[in-house]
């Protein structure tokens, strides 16, 4: 599709979904790749990993294994890549910087991050809201995302190149009923992509954010099947967008082809950002 031969790429919150998609179609364009997500299969404190998280998602998937960052690695290098699985959490800045580091003097490299972690199974009207959760979300879509760009930004600044690729969601620009949490995080993000893009705009460094609708990832198991009806409803297209659509947008965003494409918000949503009746 695109050429991102000799292109390096982290990717956050890999080990399933839309992460995991967008590593492996980074890599099928050319791309050495680090699959980063704070569950990584072989840790013998899995459990205890997703219970501290405070994710339902995360109990969930442990507990059905649907856990596939190291196996997504071994996948990509089965292409002829380059590929490292590695575990990562993205709210601790020192741990994000050493592994950014690290990468770099590994890869020689890192051209492309894609900060696709998240946390969005805080489904509750406000008066139902946590204050624990909406500070996790905080943490964890916001300042994630934050100290990723940071810990990367001095290294594509010294080769003025870069490619932000922030995930963001129609309900950062529309609202999600019961979803404050993570629309107010959606938002943000935004708001983060549009200054880093000034920042970078003279350093080669562009910054951009897909904005997705409804996409069939593995995190459907915890959304209850009604609401999911609905959200198909309002959909123009009438169906759930797949992970490959998202990735197919990153790829794009990542490519030498997007280089004038800066402070875009990208919606891969199947037009239910659209009026529709
Ligand atoms: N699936 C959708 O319909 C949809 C729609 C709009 C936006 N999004 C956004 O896209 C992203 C991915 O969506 P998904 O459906 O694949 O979600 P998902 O929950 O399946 O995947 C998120 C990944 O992030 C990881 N993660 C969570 N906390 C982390 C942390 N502190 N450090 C590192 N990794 C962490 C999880 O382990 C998981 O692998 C999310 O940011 C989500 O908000 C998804």
């Amino acid at each position: 599709m695109f050429d991102l031969t000799g292109r390096v790429a982290l990717v956050t919150g890999a080990s399933r979904g839309l992460g995991r998609a967008d590593a492996l179609a980074l890599a099928r364009a050319g791309c050495d790749v680090v699959v980063a997500d704070l569950l990584v299969e072989s840790d013998p404190n899995l459990e205890e990993v997703a219970a501290a998280s405070d994710s339902v998602m995360a109990r969930v998937m442990v507990t059905d294994r649907v856990v596939f960052t190291e196996r997504t690695a071994k996948q990509i290098r089965e292409m002829g890549r380059r590929a490292e699985a590695v575990q990562l959490d993205v709210t601790d800045f020192q741990v994000v910087r050493e592994a950014v580091d690290r990468i770099v003097e590994n890869f020689g490299h890192l051209d492309i991050l894609v900060n696709n972690a998240g946390a969005h199974d805080h489904v509750a009207q406000i008066m139902d809201q946590s204050p624990d959760l909406w500070e996790r979300d905080l943490r964890v879509n916001l300042t994630g995302a934050y100290n990723c760009s940071q810990a990367v930004w001095p290294h594509m600044r010294a080769q003025s190149f870069g490619r932000l690729i922030f995930m963001s969601s129609i309900t950062g620009v529309a609202g999600g009923f019961g979803q404050a949490s993570s629309s107010t995080t959606s938002a943000g993000i935004l708001g983060l992509m549009r200054s880093l893009a000034l920042e970078g705009a003279r350093h080669g460094i562009t910054s951009n954010a897909v904005v997705a609708g409804i996409i069939a990832t593995e995190s459907f198991r915890t959304t209850p099947p009604e609401m999911v009806d609905r959200m198909v409803l309002r959909t123009a297209m009438r169906a759930p967008g797949q992970p490959e659509d998202v990735a197919a947008a990153v790829c794009y965003l990542a490519s030498t082809e997007a280089a004038y494409v800066t402070g875009v918000q990208l919606p891969v949503a199947g037009g239910i950002d659209l009026f529709t009746f």
